[in-house]
């Protein structure tokens, strides 16, 4: 079974509720149906900020797009200021949800094991969780990459089954390329993604994890780089930052897989 291709946008802390419905409308008067009907045509997401989803989902309304979320708590209810549980994105209707961004492991203190927990409860509540992986700069300049990449995939998928496998994607976003410009190079990508899958291999005792799996490449994917990263035998996708931001460029990442 052929791997399906995903293009995710990650709007981050970008777009009100206005901006939002603004750039989908953008986005669907440019596609005009063409985007979404090739044959190979990827699943396409966009994750606005919380108070941005209904609008967007309301707007995205029968169009192939999908709409998800950019974090989710662990616990059902209670005091946990600023968070959000899977009851409410159910209720505001999202279908994805970005978990363990190196933006919220670096500046928000989420761990491996706190991952994990998010990973869990999205699964518990229907959602497709895209989770992140990546090494910094310091990591790839002395040699951690795979190890940190290990300790991350491990971390993450704790206790995970082959069934829970099936709502997994995971965005393989090197720290070092996130909004810099930087792109890793196709061999760069593709040799993190395949030490990846050769993981989900020894952590799964069924070859259909690691076969089925998609591994997205996340850093600096822009109109002119993502043909050739999305070329790479074990590259299923992209996660877009900034080029999420304006439908021309997007689109034409979403039309970049062949
Ligand atoms: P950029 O595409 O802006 O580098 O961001 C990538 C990213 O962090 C997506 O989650």
């Amino acid at each position: 079974m052929a791997r399906k291709y995903m293009i995710a946008g990650n709007w981050k802390m970008n777009n009100t509720a206005a901006e939002g419905v603004a750039l989908i409308k953008d986005m669907k008067a440019q596609c005009d149906g063409k985007c979404c009907c090739c044959e190979n045509a990827p699943e396409v997401v966009v994750c606005p900020p919380f108070t941005t989803l209904s609008a967007v989902i309301a707007e995205a309304n029968g169009t192939p797009l999908k709409v998800g979320a950019q974090n989710i708590h662990w616990e059902e209810k209670g005091a946990y200021t600023g968070e959000i549980s899977g009851a409410m994105l159910n209720e505001v209707g999202v279908t994805h949800v970005i978990i363990g961004h190196s933006e919220r492991r670096q500046y928000f203190g989420e761990t491996d094991e706190t991952v994990n927990k998010r990973v869990k409860a999205a699964l518990k509540h229907g959602l497709v969780c895209i989770v992140c992986i990546g090494e910094t700069l310091a990591e790839r300049e002395s040699d951690q990459t795979k190890a940190v990449i290990e300790r991350q995939v491990r971390g993450a998928l704790a206790d995970l089954t082959a069934e829970d496998m099936k709502n997994i994607v995971l965005a393989y976003e090197p720290v070092w390329a996130i909004g810099t410009g930087k792109v890793a190079t196709d061999e760069q990508a593709q040799e993190v993604h395949a030490f990846v899958r050769g993981l989900l291999k020894s952590m799964f005792s069924c070859p259909c994890v690691a076969e089925n799996t998609r591994i997205l490449y996340g850093g600096s994917m822009k109109p002119g780089n993502a043909a050739g990263l999305l070329a790479q035998p074990d590259i299923d996708g992209g996660l877009i930052g900034g080029a999420a931001l304006k439908a021309a460029d997007f689109l034409a990442i979403v039309k970049s897989v062949k």
